[in-house]
Parts: structure tokens; sequence; C-alpha cells
């Protein structure tokens, strides 16, 4: 909205724009912007594995009407909705929607956006599928000669030596997709052959999934967020710490309880190499899977010190988790401005 004033010079009426609030002239950008949200049938915020970023709709709809000159929320529960917004054509779809599942059938947002040259959040169905398969994730990374843990994947009853593990003990166990640490706990660190059993079995038996096996990494955990220059395409690294309290046998993990009860402590990092040595990783880990317009990079430390790959979110929570974060504790950006920022690059990408 443009505030007029009328003045009087020198005898003359003039129209003067004043500044609307803290001196910001509110002359909105002629864009159209949807923000496209699914049902959720659970409780608030309740896990969809099709979704990778629960979205609060309403604040970020207030956030881009002071800059864009159309936003609308639009919520899609059937295939005619989306075909409708595919008509619609607005000039970006700011989505935390990785699928839909229109009877059963899988239909990816920004496979359907792409086709009818729509632009978007976040990356496309390719890096997203990479990213979202711990084991395919890291075989990427391998491939681009970046430093993870060694793994392997196990089921039940796969393993019936302890002459069958392929790697030393300590292990480290986790689901072999999901998030918010789900299914890791004290047990994920395995000593012996009988406590990787238990833990490949009950990955199994309570989440339906095949295990990710690791070498245990006992170092510090950092989590790099990433953001790419709407203009140049550079990415930017924005490096944190977590630090977790020991657990009952003595491990820092950020385990389902720790990080559903916020019990961890994030802080910036503040060593010059350290900072420069996971900002590259997490660069390059970010390239290697495809990554585009934003993501974060989960790294740990082994023993010596060396930073080491875990894991990439390519659609990193934007509520105020380590995302949000790390744009805080490196650029001093506040979550307008996050949102803001996320938005512009998304409307300047090609
Ligand atoms: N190889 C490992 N060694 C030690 N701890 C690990 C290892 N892999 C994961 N963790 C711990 O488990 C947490 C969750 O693992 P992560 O792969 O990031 O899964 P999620 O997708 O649930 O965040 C990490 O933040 C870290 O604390
Ligand atoms: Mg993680």
């Amino acid at each position: 909205m443009i505030t007029k004033d009328i003045t009087e010079h020198k005898g003359k009426k003039t129209n003067v724009i004043v500044p609307f609030k803290n001196n910001i002239f509110k002359i909105k950008i002629n864009k159209s912007i949807e923000i496209v949200i699914v049902h959720n049938p659970g409780e608030k915020n309740f896990h969809q594995d099709n979704v990778g970023i629960i979205l609060e709709e309403n604040k970020i709809l207030k956030i881009l009407s002071q800059r864009y000159s159309e936003v609308v929320i639009t919520k899609i529960q059937h295939k005619k909705d989306l075909d409708r917004l595919l008509k619609r054509k607005p000039d970006l779809v700011f989505s935390g929607v990785k699928y839909f599942n229109f009877n059963n059938d899988k239909v990816w947002l920004n496979d359907c956006l792409e086709a009818y040259g729509i632009r978007y959040i976040a990356s496309s169905r390719a890096a997203l599928d990479n990213e979202s398969d711990k084991n395919k994730a890291k075989k990427l990374i391998v491939k681009a000669n970046i430093k993870t843990a060694d793994f392997f994947v196990a089921t039940p009853d796969q393993h019936e030596h302890s002459s069958s593990i392929p790697i030393p003990f300590p292990l480290f166990i986790k689901p072999v997709k999901g998030g918010d640490s789900r299914g890791i706990d004290s047990n994920s660190v395995a000593y012996n052959f009988a406590s990787f059993k238990k833990k490949v079995l009950e990955i199994k038996t309570k989440h339906n999934l095949s295990s990710l096996v690791e070498t245990y990494l006992p170092g510090k955990e950092y989590s790099v967020g990433i953001f790419q220059d709407s203009i140049k395409g550079t990415l930017r690294a924005m490096p944190i710490q977590i630090i977790v309290k020991k657990n009952i046998n003595g491990h820092r993990i950020l385990d389902f309880n720790v990080k559903k009860d916020d019990e961890e402590k994030v802080i910036a990092v503040t060593d010059v190499k350290i900072f420069k040595k996971i900002s590259k990783l997490a660069k390059e880990a970010f390239k290697a899977l495809g990554g585009k317009s934003l993501g974060r990079i989960d790294i740990k430390m082994n023993e010596r010190g060396v930073p080491h790959f875990m894991e990439a979110n390519l659609m990193p929570g934007l509520r105020k988790g380590y995302f949000y974060r790390s744009c805080l504790l490196n650029l001093d950006m506040n979550y307008d401005d996050m949102i803001l920022n996320i938005a512009n690059t998304g409307l300047s990408s090609s």
C-alpha cells in the first residue's frame, strides 16, 4: 500500500510518498505466489511422509503479502485442485509438499511444476529422491569423494554371525529413511552382535524399515544451512553446532526424545578452521546430491575430529528449527527475512 500525502510546496500541491512504517515504502512487487498445503489428518504438525516442510501457512501468507501483490493459500486435496493450480500458472509455488497421494497414485509436486514451467522453492524430485534414501545419498557422497562413515544396509536375519558384519564395532543403527530422529534412541549405538541384531529387528518391527548401519561417530555434531544466492547461484554455508547432553550410556546423540523435548543447545561455530572445513563439506554434499535453493547438511566428527557427512535435508523445517537458527546465528536474519529470501530465490531460479 502506498500512502500519499498532499503538501504545499512553493505554493503548489505536490504528492509525497510517505513511509508506511519503519521507513519502508510499501510498493509491492507484481508477482503471484501460491502457498500450497495438503490436508493433515492427524493432530497439529503430525508427521506425513509426503510433506518435507510443515509450513506455518498463515504466518507465511502475512509475510509474503507485504512484499508481493498476489499471495494466496491453496489446499490441494484432489487431482483436480492440482490441475487448476497448474492452469493458473502462478509465478511461484511456495510449498513443503513432496508428493500427493491421489487414489494411491504418487504425484510429485515439483515434477508437475517443472513440466508446466512454474517456479518452486527447494529441490527437484530427483534430488529429493537422492536425499530421502540415506543409503542412496551416502553412495553419491562416497562417489563425490566426501567423507562419510562406512556403512551397509541390514534387515533382520540377514547377518547370521558377527563375522558377516563388514565393518567393526561400535556401530550406529538408524532407519534407512525418515527424519526428526524417528527410530533413534540410546540403543542405536551397538558394541556387540546381540545389540546390533536387537536394534535392526526393532527398526523393522516398529517402523517397517531396513536399517542403515554405520561406523559410530563419537565427535562433535554440526548442521550446516545452505542458501543459494538468487542472482549468482553460489552457495552460502551457515554452520551451527548442536550440543547434546550425554545419555545413560555416555553417548551424545540427537535421539528422538532429545529432539522432541528441545533438550539440545545450538550455538554458532566460532572456530575458523572448523567453520571452513564443514562449510566446504556441506556445499560439496549439497552439490553432489543435486540440491537447489536451500537445504541443511548434518555432520558429525569422528574420534579424531574429522567431519563426516551424516545426512542431507533438502526440505529443511522452516519453523524455529535448525535451518532458521543457522540463518539467525550466521546472518542475523530473522524469520520474516528468511521466508522472503526463500521466495526471492525461488522466483529468480531458472
Ligand atoms: N554414524 C553416526 N554416529 C553417531 N551418531 C550418529 C550417526 N548417525 C546419526 N547419528 C546421530 O543420530 C542423529 C539423527 O541421525 P540423522 O541421520 O541425522 O537422522 P534424522 O533424519 O532423523 O535427523 C544425528 O543427529 C546424530 O546425533
Ligand atoms: Mg538429521
